[in-house]
């Protein structure tokens, strides 16, 4: 049975991955909405996938006899007024996710919860390629520029960034 001090972080974990996956959505609406059509594929993906991490924790806490609590996404206003802020909004929200899970981490291991430790290191792996990849792709769409077709080729880059 999970301790009460971790089924409360792990509840926290689950709120902040279904943020993530309300705010992709968000992102992926503004993509399909301005002609961002590989864009948006892209971010309706990573939508269901940090769906895909709620639901592996929500899972994980049945199974340690821990009490699931299913909060609604907090709604934080995202300022998106082009694809530059999509890119930015995909990576600082990466990057607070790191964070809670390292907190996370840090309280497993804490309380001698070597298996609770063991399952988030996929988590922390997790991370450390999304980090990776929003940072990627800011790189490079710093490197297309902000002139002449960068809109389409931004898409383009989104396009080639799928399935990966
Ligand atoms: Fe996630
Ligand atoms: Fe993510």
């Amino acid at each position: 049975m999970i301790a009460e001090s971790l089924e409360k972080l792990f509840n926290e974990q689950i709120l902040i991955e279904n943020t993530a996956s309300t705010e992709y959505l968000k992102l992926a609406i503004w993509c399909a909405s301005n002609g961002f059509d590989n864009a948006a594929k892209f971010f309706f993906k990573q939508s269901e996938e940090e769906r895909g991490h709620m639901l592996k924790l929500v899972h994980y806490l049945i199974e340690r006899e821990g009490k699931v609590v299913i909060e609604l996404p907090k709604n934080r206003e995202q300022k998106i007024e082009g694809i530059f802020d999509v890119l930015q909004a995909f990576y600082h929200n990466e990057l607070n996710v790191t964070k809670s899970v390292n907190a996370l981490v840090s309280a497993a291991t804490a309380s001698g919860d070597y298996n609770a430790l063991q399952f988030l290191q996929w988590y922390v792996q997790e991370q450390h390629e999304e980090e990776t990849q929003a940072r990627s792709l800011i790189e490079k769409a710093k490197l297309i520029g902000n002139e002449g077709p960068y809109k389409y080729l931004i898409d383009q880059m989104l396009a080639d960034a799928e399935g990966k």
